[in-house]
């Protein structure tokens, strides 16, 4: 019979530590309690434990594994913490799809391994930069020219004239002193927030509650003290401050456009009450820049208040339709993160032609075309945000070009994908941890080379993939409220028109 004790411990750890185990938590046990302090003379009396062996009477796997010395089980684990995301439903199953860029297949796709031509809804190159052909001739280009990868970090063999020349024109954009790229707007932001945050004496960090997983692992990377306030609420954001210790640095951090609910945050607001308490901002404006302001610096430029943001961080990789990540900010600030931030120095840069595709699309976005681009994707958002009002689905109050349709549970949202996917229409099921449990939403992202009819294709796939998953619409809305989500609706502010343009091209 095996000791119900030592029989449900790992047999390796038994070997090593059965001894002291004993000694420690031998009090505990029936037998061994009457003897344990003076283990060694009355050992013998559990009939698990004889002379010079903690488990000699130990279960026969046990011994076995004494003499095996059998290995942890590495595979066990992972198939567990996998088994532990499907049952949840947020283990995820990448779609395989290939964006068409030629002229008149763009935005479609080819979907699986059937080549399935989809309309894609969910994509991120909110502008299709990356496949504008100023941009495509640009990075061509740079391969022809310079190869395709940098060939080092930016101290060996990384930093060409192109790499400067992409930085000062992010400056520029941002109209600031200097700018510092990234491989991605992720490294941007934990090695920014990580490096100063650490580095600043005494720096409290203020976070705002709906912050990107890259701003979060940064501010916990930097291990400076953090204080979270309630999402877009300055008053919240002011009573934290205001109990702050006077006279230590302090970083506040938060984004602009909210990634996943399309809320654009009050921004001089946010930025007076934390440079009142001394604090530097933060801004993350990757759902911003490319499509917002009058060159695409985003909202701080739309709202001309950038000389309020401190530091901003950008990406390359959405609007601009290439990939890396930015900051952006004084010229001291910029050479201290240069100098000192593990993930901008131990790194190979960024390759030739995602410079100059970067380059050519930021120019490109400040220039007349891209306001048109802007004026025309301005013009679709409003058409879907109506259309589906119209058709009476749900969508969450956004007031920027992210139009979120909630779908409570990851089961239930996943089932809509994909009815959807079967009408021709791709759009992401969104779900934990990328949204909280119970958030669950669908995350349209139209563009300007969607048009009215796609649009219209696209209510009506809804609308039946909503029928075939037996989820009731139409009584979403009551009192201007979502019965769903029990979120507000205010429509006056959800079409607001930013931009007057009409809709024809
Ligand atoms: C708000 C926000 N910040 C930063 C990032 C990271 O940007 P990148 O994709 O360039 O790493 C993302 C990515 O989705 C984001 O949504």
């Amino acid at each position: 019979m095996p000791c119900p004790f030592l029989g449900s411990l790992n047999q390796a750890f038994v070997r090593n530590y059965g001894a002291a185990l004993m000694k420690q938590y031998g009090n505990y046990c029936p037998i061994i309690s009457r003897g344990f302090r003076s283990l060694g003379q009355d050992e013998t009396k559990c009939p698990f434990i004889q002379e010079n062996s903690i488990v000699s009477e130990a279960p026969r796997e046990m011994t076995e594994d004494i003499v095996d010395r059998s290995p942890y089980q590495y595979d066990k684990f992972f198939h567990d913490q996998i088994n532990a995301k499907k049952k949840d439903y947020s283990y995820r199953v990448f779609r395989k799809v290939s964006r068409l860029a030629a002229e008149g297949a763009y935005p479609k796709a080819l979907e699986g391994s059937a080549n399935n031509r989809v309309t894609v809804w969910c994509a991120n190159d909110y502008l299709g930069t990356s496949r504008h052909p100023a941009v495509q001739d640009a990075a061509v280009s740079a391969i022809k020219a310079y190869g395709t990868g940098a060939g080092g970090t930016r101290n060996i063999a990384g930093n060409s004239q192109m790499t400067e020349q992409l930085e000062a024109e992010i400056a520029k954009l941002h109209k600031k002193p200097a700018a510092l790229i990234f491989s991605s707007c992720y490294v941007a932001n934990d090695a920014t927030l990580s490096t100063l945050g650490k580095l600043l004496p005494g720096c409290h960090i203020y976070s705002d509650a709906g912050n990107h997983a890259s701003m979060i692992q940064g501010i916990r990377h930097s291990q400076a003290p953090k204080h979270i306030f309630r999402h877009n609420d300055p008053n919240h954001l002011r009573e934290m401050l205001e109990a702050s210790p006077i006279g230590v640095p302090k970083l506040v951090v938060f984004e602009t456009v909210h990634s996943m609910s399309g809320a654009i945050c009050p921004l001089e607001e946010m930025c007076a009450i934390a440079h009142e308490y001394g604090a530097l901002t933060f801004v993350d404006e990757v759902h911003a820049v490319g499509l917002y302001g009058k060159h695409g610096a985003g909202i701080g430029e739309e709202r001309g208040i950038e000389h309020m943001i401190d530091i901003v961080s950008g990406t390359l990789g959405k609007a601009f339709g290439n990939v890396g990540g930015y900051i952006a900010g004084s010229s001291l600030l910029v050479d201290t993160v240069r100098s000192l931030a593990p993930g901008f120095i131990f790194t190979t840069a960024l390759p030739p032609p995602v410079l100059a595709g970067s380059l050519a699309s930021i120019r490109l976005l400040a220039s007349e075309e891209g306001r048109t681009l802007r004026a025309k994707h301005q013009a679709m958002v409003r058409y879907l945000k109506l259309s589906l009002l119209v058709a009476g689905l749900p969508q969450l109050p956004s007031v920027s070009h992210i139009v979120p349709v909630p779908i409570k549970g990851a089961d239930k949202v996943a089932l809509v994908a994909e009815s959807l996917m079967k009408r021709g229409h791709y759009v992401q099921a969104i779900n934990y941890p990328t949204v909280a449990r119970g958030e669950e939403r669908l995350r349209f992202a139209p563009g300007p080379h969607h048009t009215p009819e796609m649009i219209d294709q696209l209510v009506t796939a809804l609308t039946e993939a909503f029928h075939e998953n037996n989820i009731s619409f139409n009584q979403f809305i009551k009192n201007g409220a979502c019965r769903e989500c029990s979120m507000e609706y205010k429509f006056d502010v959800m079409y607001e028109e930013p931009y007057k343009l009409p809709l024809a091209a």
